[in-house]
C-alpha cells in the first residue's frame, strides 16, 4: 500500500513541483459542463478532492483486472484513508469484455453492494472501462452519475471526454450505447508510466490527429519535443493531454451528438478502421489510424489541399513515434474499399471523408471515389 504523494507521479517530478503541473480544462456542454483535471500525482489527492466535491457519497469503482492490480488496490487504500465510502468491482481486461453480458454482471454486483440512485461510479481504466462504466452508469436505475479516471493515454486524450459510452456486438464495435457526460475527469499522467509501448502509441496517434485537424502549433510541438513525448516528460505530457482535451472539449461542446463538427474527429479513421478490420484486428487501432491518416493525407495532397512537405512531416512524425505508415500488402485494396462502403458512418450511401486543408485544418467531402482511395493506399504501400 502506498499513500505517498508520489503515487501516480512516476517519480519524474519533484514532490513540491507536482501540483504546479496540474492543468484544468472545462468541457462547456450546456447544463452538463464539467472539468478535466490533468497532471501528475492527482490520484494521491483524490480522496480529499472527492470529499470536497461530493461529501458523504457512496462510490463504486469499476475497473479491469490489469488496472485493479496496477492502481485499483492502492487507490482504494488512499480513498479509504481519506474517509471515502468506496467498493471496487472489476472485469477481465481487454476489448473482448466490452459486452452487454459483462455490463449486466457488473450491474448485478452493484445491486448486491446496495448501490442506489445516489451512488457515484468511478471509472478507473482505459477506454474499455470508461465506455463500459459510463454505459452502466447511464442505464443503472435509469441513470446515476459517474466520474472518469482515465489510465491510458488514449483514454486521457480522447475517450474519457465527450460522453460517448457503449459496448460492442458480434456484428460491430460500439453498436449499443448512450451519450452520457461524466461529472468530472481526473487524468493523472503519472499512471502512464506502466503503460505498454503499444498502448502509448495508440494514444499518440490520436494526439497527432488533433495536430493535423485543429492545431498546427500542437503538431510543431510534437515535432520539436518528440523525445520528451515518447519519454513521458511530465510537463510535456501534461501539455499534450491538456491541448488534446481542449480541442476535443471544443469540438464536442459544439456538437455533442456527432451531427456536424464532431465528424472531424474521424480523420484517418475511415480508412484506418477498414485496415484494422481487414487485418482481423491483428493491426492495433492506433497503428491502423496512423496508416489511415497517411492515406487521407495522400488523397488531400493529390487534390492540392495540402503540400507534399506537410505530408512528409506527418510521415516523419509517425516514424518518430514508431507508428507504422506502410499499409501491408496482405491488406488488399478490394477489402479496404468494401469495408469503407459498409462503414457505419456512411450517410445516405455516401462516404464522408475528412481531408486536410493545410496543416491544422480540415474539409469534409463526400466525393472521394474508389480510384482515389486505391491510388492513396498504393502510395502508402512503400
Ligand atoms: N468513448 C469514446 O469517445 C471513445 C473514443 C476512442 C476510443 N474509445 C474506445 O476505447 C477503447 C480503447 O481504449 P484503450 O486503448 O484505453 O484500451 P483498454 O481500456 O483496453 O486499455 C488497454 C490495455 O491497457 C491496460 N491499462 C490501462 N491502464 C494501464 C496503466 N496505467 N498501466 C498499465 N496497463 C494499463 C488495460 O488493462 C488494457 O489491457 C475501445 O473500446 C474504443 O472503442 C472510445
Amino acid at each position: 500500500m502506498s499513500t505517498e504523494p508520489s503515487f501516480g507521479a512516476c517519480g519524474k517530478c519533484a514532490p513540491d513541483e507536482i501540483s504546479h503541473v496540474w492543468e484544468r480544462v472545462n468541457v462547456p456542454i450546456e447544463d452538463k459542463s464539467y472539468d478535466i483535471l490533468i497532471g501528475p500525482g492527482i490520484l494521491s489527492e483524490l480522496g480529499n478532492m472527492l470529499d470536497q466535491f461530493m461529501p458523504g457519497k457512496n462510490f463504486i469503482m469499476v475497473t479491469d483486472s490489469t488496472v485493479e492490480d496496477y492502481l485499483g488496490v492502492d487507490l482504494m487504500n488512499i480513498l479509504e484513508a481519506a474517509g471515502i465510502k468506496v467498493s471496487m468491482i472489476s472485469f477481465p481486461a481487454g476489448e473482448e469484455s466490452k459486452r452487454m453480458d459483462v455490463v449486466v454482471d457488473l450491474a448485478r454486483k452493484m445491486v448486491k453492494l446496495g448501490a442506489d440512485r445516489s451512488t457515484v461510479i468511478l471509472a478507473l481504466g482505459g477506454g474499455v472501462t470508461g465506455d463500459m462504466a459510463g454505459f452502466l452508469a447511464s442505464i443503472y436505475m435509469r441513470g446515476i452519475p459517474f466520474i472518469q479516471i482515465p489510465t491510458t493515454l488514449l483514454a486521457q486524450v480522447d475517450s474519457s471526454v465527450g460522453g460517448k459510452t457503449g459496448v460492442d456486438l458480434p456484428e460491430g464495435k460500439n453498436l449499443l450505447g448512450t451519450f452520457a457526460q461524466p461529472l468530472r475527469v481526473f487524468a493523472d499522467i503519472g499512471v502512464l508510466c506502466t503503460l505498454p509501448a503499444s498502448e502509448l502509441r495508440n494514444g499518440l496517434a490520436e494526439v497527432i490527429k488533433y495536430g493535423m485537424i485543429w492545431s498546427s502549433e500542437l503538431f510543431d510541438m510534437l515535432e520539436a519535443k518528440w523525445w520528451d513525448v515518447v519519454n513521458l516528460e511530465p510537463h510535456v505530457t501534461a501539455d499534450i493531454v491538456k491541448q488534446s482535451c481542449e480541442i476535443k472539449a471544443h469540438v464536442v461542446a459544439e456538437d455533442e451528438r456527432e451531427g456536424g463538427l464532431r465528424r472531424i474527429l474521424n480523420f484517418g479513421h475511415t480508412i484506418g478502421h477498414a485496415v484494422e478490420a481487414s487485418s482481423d484486428y491483428r493491426i492495433p487501432h492506433g497503428e491502423a489510424v496512423a496508416m489511415g491518416m497517411m492515406a487521407v493525407a495522400r488523397i488531400s495532397e493529390a487534390r492540392d489541399m495540402i503540400s507534399s512537405e506537410d505530408v512528409e512531416r506527418l510521415a516523419a512524425l509517425l516514424d518518430r513515434f514508431s507508428l507504422p505508415r506502410i499499409i501491408p500488402e496482405y491488406i488488399d485494396d478490394d477489402s479496404i474499399i468494401n469495408l469503407i462502403q459498409h462503414d457505419k458512418k456512411v450517410r445516405d450511401g455516401r462516404v464522408h471523408f475528412v481531408l486536410c486543408r493545410g496543416m491544422g485544418h480540415t474539409e469534409i467531402v463526400d466525393d472521394v471515389n474508389s480510384e482515389e482511395i486505391i491510388r492513396a493506399v498504393t502510395a502508402c504501400r512503400e
